[in-house]
């Protein structure tokens, strides 16, 4: 048996997020520019790399794997990858298979994902209005993302919805977000941007402490907090009116590293140990130059003990630069 992950500080590493492309067929604004070069494909994890490095993983003590990318569900041949990794759900080893989606493709796929035994999805859906998700997405169309809740839906797939709150832009639309999810029998997530990768726009101007939204809710909504656990990093409330989950995603506002329990895998092979920090190791490397499974687990171990105490994210207006150079679409959210 192999020993289980843990890092400086005592935190058991259970969870990892494997990002599986750096590709988005949108451009969300606190996400990506809108001219973004992509990696060649020859830099790209092959899926049987992937699932080589998840194994390696799941045979550590991860019990929760998210897929995400990018948009994980532009990657072709991706479905390969979830029948895949579905057998160590079968086997006990794992607890939870899932993806965070843009929900953009998943009038295609949601049967064949419920059908690899993913059970619940994350989609990220900002606004529910159709010109402002063209202008936060910079060219999406609502409709499909619409399509795809229903498709997720009549496959029986339990669905969160992500939204980043973002100033002057869906924060009137909060309440809106919250009768629509939880009328639909969502969780709804809400999410303070975060200083990732250079974007076009002015970042501290959209930023939105969550503590603000949560205070405006009040006026309109019962809030009751509640102990519900996802081995993610939202706490959450029921709010009462609706008897719905709202989470809230908060690191800018309320630090959440002390109970962190995840990694993430880059598309290519990187494995950074903080979302908020450059601390890596390459996993690729060894698995290309035809390392043993031993070689591939000393990697892991060495970067158990570089991963950091926590992110230091602050929005400094001054300085206009982001606390991380890698945008979200590489390290995977
Ligand atoms: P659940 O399993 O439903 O709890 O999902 P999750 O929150 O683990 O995953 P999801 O992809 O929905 O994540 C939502 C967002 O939370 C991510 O895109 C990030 O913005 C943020 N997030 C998740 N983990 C971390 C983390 O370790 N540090 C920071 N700073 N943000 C995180
Ligand atoms: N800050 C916070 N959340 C972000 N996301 C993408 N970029 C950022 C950012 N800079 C969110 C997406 C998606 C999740 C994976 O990450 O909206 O819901
Ligand atoms: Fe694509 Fe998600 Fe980034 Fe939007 S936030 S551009 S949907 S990866």
């Amino acid at each position: 048996l192999l020993p289980a992950l843990v890092d400086r500080f005592g935190r058991s590493i259970t969870y990892l997020r494997v990002s599986v492309t750096d590709r988005c067929d949108f451009r969300c604004v606190y996400c990506m520019s809108e001219h973004m070069s992509f990696l060649p494909r020859r830099e790209l994890l092959t899926l049987e790399e992937l699932d080589r490095i998840c194994t390696a993983f799941v045979a550590r003590g991860v019990r929760k794997l998210r897929i995400t990318g990018g948009e994980p569900l532009v990657r072709k041949n991706i479905m390969w990858l979830f029948e895949a990794l579905a057998r160590h759900l079968q086997s006990g080893q794992l607890d939870e298979l899932t993806l965070t989606t843009n929900g953009s493709q998943l009038k295609r796929f949601a049967k064949e994902l419920k059908a690899a035994s993913v059970e619940r999805i994350n989609v990220s859906l900002d606004t529910l209005q159709p010109d402002r998700f063209r202008a936060i997405t910079r060219w999406g169309d609502i409709g499909t993302v619409m399509e795809g809740l229903d498709a997720a839906d009549a496959a029986g797939l339990k669905v969160k919805i992500n939204a980043v709150a973002l100033k002057g832009t869906n924060e009137d639309e909060i309440g809106d977000l919250i009768t629509f999810a939880h009328g639909r029998g969502y969780d709804l997530t809400l999410i303070e941007t975060m200083p990732l990768g250079e974007i076009d726009g002015a970042r501290h101007d959209q930023y939105l402490p969550l503590s603000i939204v949560r205070a405006r809710l009040l006026d309109r909504w019962t809030l009751e907090d509640i102990p519900h656990q996802t081995g993610g990093p939202a706490r959450y409330v029921r709010v009462r009116e609706t008897g719905g989950r709202l989470g809230f995603i908060t690191p800018m506002t309320h630090n959440f590293c002390e109970s962190c329990n995840r990694v993430r895998l880059t598309c290519t092979g990187t494995l950074y140990m903080c979302l908020g920090q450059e601390d890596a190791v390459d996993l690729r490397e060894p698995l290309r130059a035809g390392s043993s499974d031993a070689a591939l687990h000393a990697a892991i171990d060495e970067a158990m003990l570089l991963k950091p105490k926590g992110h230091d994210f602050v929005i400094d207006r001054r300085a206009g630069r982001p606390a991380v150079a890698r945008h979200m679409s590489v390290t995977g959210g």
